[in-house]
C-alpha cells in the first residue's frame, strides 16, 4: 500500500500568481493565522468549559475563519449561518437590518459566539448583536478575526480578537474585494490600483 504524506508547509509555498499580482504585501502569514486561531480556540474551550456552544457566522467573509476556529474548539459545538444586509449608515435601529438568510433554530438558552471576519465601522455587527439578543440566548459573545479600531463609528465590545490591523483594505482568508481573493490563504493588502 502506498502512503502519501501531505505537508501543510508545501501548500503554504504554493504560489497563486493570478491573485497575487494584485497584492501589495502580506500582512498576516498562514503560519501566524494558524497560531492565532489555535490560541483563540484554546481560550474559548477554557472559557466555555462544560457548556454547549453555538458558533454563528455571518456569510460570506467569516466562513474560512469559522471553519478553522471550530476545529480548535474542544467542546460540544454546533454551527449556524446568517446572511444580512445593512441599509444606510446613519440609521440607529435594528429594523434597518435586512435578514436575507436566518438561523435554522431558536436561540433560547444557547451560548452563542459570533465569528466575524473583520470588524470595521461596527455598524452591521452591532445591529446583528442587538437583534440576536432579543432572541434571548443564555450568552452572546463576539470573536473577530481582524479588528480595525481606527474605523469604528459604532462602539461594540469584542470578546475575542485575532489581530488588530491598521486602516488598510485587506483580502484573503475569506475576505473579498468584489467577491474575489477569498481563497488566498493569508491576509494580504490589496494594491490600491485595483480599487482606486
Ligand atoms: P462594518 O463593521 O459594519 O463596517 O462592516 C464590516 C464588513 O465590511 C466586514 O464583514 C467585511 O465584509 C467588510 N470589510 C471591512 N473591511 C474590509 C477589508 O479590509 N477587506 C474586506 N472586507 C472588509
Ligand atoms: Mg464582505
Amino acid at each position: 500500500m502506498q502512503v502519501i504524506f501531505i505537508f501543510a508547509g508545501e501548500f503554504a509555498m504554493c504560489p497563486m500568481p493570478e491573485l497575487e499580482k494584485d497584492i501589495s504585501g502580506v500582512l498576516i502569514t498562514e503560519e501566524q493565522i494558524r497560531e492565532k486561531v489555535a490560541e483563540l480556540g484554546k481560550q474559548i474551550t477554557k472559557d466555555y468549559e462544560g457548556k454547549k456552544l453555538l458558533v454563528i457566522s455571518i456569510l460570506k467573509g467569516a466562513v474560512v475563519f469559522m471553519s478553522d476556529l471550530i476545529r480548535q474548539i474542544d467542546l460540544d459545538t454546533e454551527i449556524d449561518f446568517m446572511v444580512v444586509s445593512s441599509y444606510g449608515s446613519g440609521t440607529k435601529s435594528t429594523n434597518s437590518l435586512n435578514i436575507r438568510l436566518d438561523l435554522s433554530r431558536p436561540l433560547d438558552g444557547c451560548h452563542v459566539l459570533i465569528a466575524e471576519d473583520v470588524l470595521d465601522s461596527g455598524n452591521t455587527l452591532s445591529k446583528v448583536k442587538n437583534m440576536l439578543l432579543q432572541r434571548q440566548p443564555a450568552s452572546l459573545k463576539i470573536c473577530a478575526f481582524l479588528d480595525k479600531p481606527s474605523r469604528r463609528t459604532t462602539p461594540i465590545d469584542v470578546d475575542y480578537r485575532g489581530f488588530v490591523i491598521p486602516d488598510e483594505f485587506v483580502v484573503g482568508y475569506g475576505l473579498d474585494y468584489d467577491e474575489k481573493y477569498r481563497n488566498l490563504p493569508y491576509i494580504g493588502i490589496l494594491d490600491r490600483r485595483v480599487y482606486e
